[in-house]
């Protein structure tokens, strides 16, 4: 049926290259349409002129420069040099409208007292963008990203909770010169049954089912000499920021997983347990490593993200 087909075509019809193939096989000869051809010569007329100013061909182990140049600031000193995005950058971090933007506004926070800072919805959308990069780079590893901690192992700055204390002063001293957060151990000062009381006890703060004769006795060890759990805790066991001893009351637990337990005698024995080991951890200081603006900025950061006192 195609060779039938092949010879009802017109063979004049288009014009063939004049080849002719077992008979009757013949080549068209379709000229490319003109748009395309034009758009080919101009990809290499674009080629020329591209090699012509920016880096292109390898020579030896060396490179055609081009003859863009980027004059950029260096050292205090102005530095030019062939076009490069490593230059590019450099130049831009310097002179680009984001980078001068930036940098008035850090100055501009930088000079603010921190009641004008948080109270300013400029100052505000500027810490939160700066202060969400850096948070990414110095605190999240520990604070993870957002600021939730780890249960037992670094707080949570999300809620209004603070070992230290949640003014900007006190966020600030934080950060500026760590923390070192201490409890002893019990091992040695209470056996099993009294380590069990002043759980009860501290259980009983925040409202948990425990047995009330367990958690008197327990009062008596936390507000007495046995324990003295009130000389860090307080007598109200509320919590002292300078201790960095957490508020007892609140039902927010930053070291003993007291929400994740599954029945009272665990969530007894958990916080038990806790005492009787005590916990040493620390936040370490950044006063060496940050300027005192970016401080503020996490500082203003920090707070804003548990709402801090
Ligand atoms: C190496 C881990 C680590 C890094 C990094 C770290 N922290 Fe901490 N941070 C801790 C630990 C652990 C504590 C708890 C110290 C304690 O037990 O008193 C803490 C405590 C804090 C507190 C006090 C919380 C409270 O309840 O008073 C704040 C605020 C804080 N960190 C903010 C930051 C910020 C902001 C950064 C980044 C600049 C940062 N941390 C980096 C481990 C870290
Ligand atoms: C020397 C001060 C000090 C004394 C004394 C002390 N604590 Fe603490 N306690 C702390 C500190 C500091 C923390 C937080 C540790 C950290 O963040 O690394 C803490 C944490 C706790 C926690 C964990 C709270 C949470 O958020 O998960 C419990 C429970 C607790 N203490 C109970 C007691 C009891 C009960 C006693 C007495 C038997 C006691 N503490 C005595 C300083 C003290």
């Amino acid at each position: 049926m195609s060779t039938q087909d092949n010879r009802e075509k017109d063979p004049n019809q288009v014009e063939t290259t004049g080849h002719v193939w077992d008979g009757n096989l013949q080549e068209y000869n379709n000229p490319l349409p003109r748009w395309w051809l034009w758009g080919f010569y101009a990809t290499i007329v674009f080629a020329v002129v591209y090699w012509l100013i920016y880096p292109a061909w390898p020579i030896g182990d060396s490179f055609t420069k081009g003859f863009n140049t980027i004059t950029f600031e260096q050292g205090g000193e102005e530095r030019t040099m062939h076009w490069n995005t490593r230059a590019l950058l450099a130049k831009d971090m310097q002179t680009g409208t984001y980078a001068v933007r930036q940098r008035e506004m850090l100055d501009q926070v930088a000079a603010q007292d921190y009641e004008t800072i948080l109270q300013d919805a400029e100052s505000m959308s500027f810490v939160n963008a700066y202060a969400q990069g850096s948070f990414g780079t110095w605190c999240a590893a520990c604070h993870q990203v957002g600021g939730a901690g780890v249960v037992g192992q670094y707080p949570n700055l999300r809620n209004d909770h603070w070992k230290w204390g949640g003014t900007v002063e006190q966020i600030e001293e934080t950060l500026h010169q760590g923390r070192l957060g201490y409890m002893p151990g019990y091992r040695d000062t209470l056996d099993g049954d009294q380590l069990n009381q002043v759980a009860a006890y501290v259980l009983s703060l925040n409202d948990y089912s425990v047995d009330q004769e367990e958690a008197d006795a327990g009062e008596r060890i936390f507000t007495g000499t046995d324990g003295g759990c009130f000389q860090c805790h307080a007598m109200d066991a509320q919590g002292l920021a300078s201790q960095g001893a957490p508020n007892l009351t609140n039902d927010l637990w930053g070291l003993v997983d007291v929400r994740g337990a599954e029945s009272d005698s665990e969530r007894q024995r958990l916080v038990a347990n806790f005492i009787r080991n005590g916990a040493q951890r620390e936040m370490p200081a950044f006063g060496d490593r940050l300027s005192d603006a970016e401080i503020k900025m996490l500082t203003a950061y920090v707070h804003s993200l548990g709402g801090g006192q």
